[in-house]
């Protein structure tokens, strides 16, 4: 059709923009439910569903109640579930003794979900906080965080969850060395299939705040900055990388995600590892908090969202966005 242009220009960015269809074509990212992944709460007891209050839609589910999203999830597409914990204060002791109880809350959700979805992928988070009295990552004395202590603890974890079932552990905990100590202690029992998903840059982020909130368990003492990330810096989490490559990491993950779109990059263009990013809790609440006054449009922006982590150079994507977006897609 003839047109109103009457200047010679050669290149005409636009033609490749003109309609929805010749869009779909040049289109370079996409984000598909296969790449997503649903973190969950889950707590002690049946027909359980507590909301967590500064993250609107997410709630702390019983195995039952946790058990119909992770189908609803799995029907959607989406291959993996992340599980998250929640336990009572009595349960929490130093040395996080509850995270390797074989009877376990986290461990007896574990083998439901196998049981009742054995092709959808369980990854369970190991790190002390949720179980730990300090609420830290790490073992706590005089306010310092041990780190060799620690792995002896994280490892009982991860062979724990990987003898209920796990088909991925992620360490989140940023201890020295951990990926290879957890590694030898998997293959040693037998868990040599088992996969590990590192949380390999995850950054001191006061965006974990909502988590913290729907665990109870932020740190009692102290903050978590002489082992997670300075969020300053971008080299210190290629380093990470080249650790947990070279430890036997099958994933490395970038966490948060929005504020580290760099990071990613970076992690992306240093290793050929597959890439997870982590969209976190307070991620998600600044959009809920936004859309409820009326100030942003919800699923605009989560698609958007969730594309940009994706074009950033992320293989794969934890967010609390992945059911709403997949019941969508
Ligand atoms: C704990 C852990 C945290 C998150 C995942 N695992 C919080 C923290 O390190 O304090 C944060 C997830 C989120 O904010 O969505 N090891």
């Amino acid at each position: 059709m003839k047109d109103q242009e009457r200047i010679e220009i050669a290149s005409r960015p636009r033609r490749n923009r003109k309609n929805a269809a010749m869009r779909s074509l040049v289109r370079e990212t996409r984000v598909l439910p296969s790449d997503l992944i649903l973190p969950l709460f889950v707590i002690e007891g049946t027909g359980q569903k507590e909301p967590v209050k500064s993250m609107p839609g997410c709630a702390r589910l019983s195995p039952d109640k946790l058990l119909k999203v992770a189908r609803e999830a799995f029907k959607l597409g989406i291959p993996a579930v992340a599980l998250f914990p929640a336990l009572d204060d009595s349960l929490k002791d130093r040395t996080a003794t509850e995270s390797w109880n074989s009877e376990g809350l986290l461990q007896r959700t574990v083998r439901m979900l196998k049981a009742a979805l054995p092709e959808l992928l369980v990854i369970t988070d190991v790190a002390m906080d949720p179980y730990s009295s300090d609420g830290h990552d790490g073992l706590v004395e005089n306010g310092r965080i041990l780190n060799d202590p620690t792995l002896e603890i994280l490892a009982r974890m991860a062979v724990s969850q990987a003898e209920a079932g796990a088909d991925i552990v992620a360490p989140s905990d940023m201890m020295d060395g951990r990926v290879g100590f957890l590694r030898k202690a998997l293959d040693q029992s037998g868990y040599s299939e088992v996969s590990i998903l590192a949380y390999t840059a995850k950054y001191a982020s006061a965006f974990y705040g909502p988590f913290r909130e729907a665990l109870d368990s932020a740190p009692k003492a102290g903050d978590k900055k002489t082992y997670q990330t300075d969020p300053a810096n971008s080299g210190e989490a290629v380093r990470e990388v080249l650790l947990d490559e070279e430890e036997g990491a099958d994933i490395v993950m970038v966490k948060p995600a929005l504020p580290y779109l760099d990071v990613i990059s970076a992690v992306r263009a240093s290793t050929i590892l597959p890439v997870a990013a982590y969209n976190v809790s307070g991620e998600y609440a600044m959009v809920k908090a936004a859309a409820k006054m009326g100030w942003l449009q919800e699923d605009a922006v989560v698609d958007e969202t969730l594309t940009s982590i994706k074009r950033a150079g992320a293989d794969m994507i934890l967010s609390y966005f992945a059911l709403d977006y997949c019941r969508r897609y």
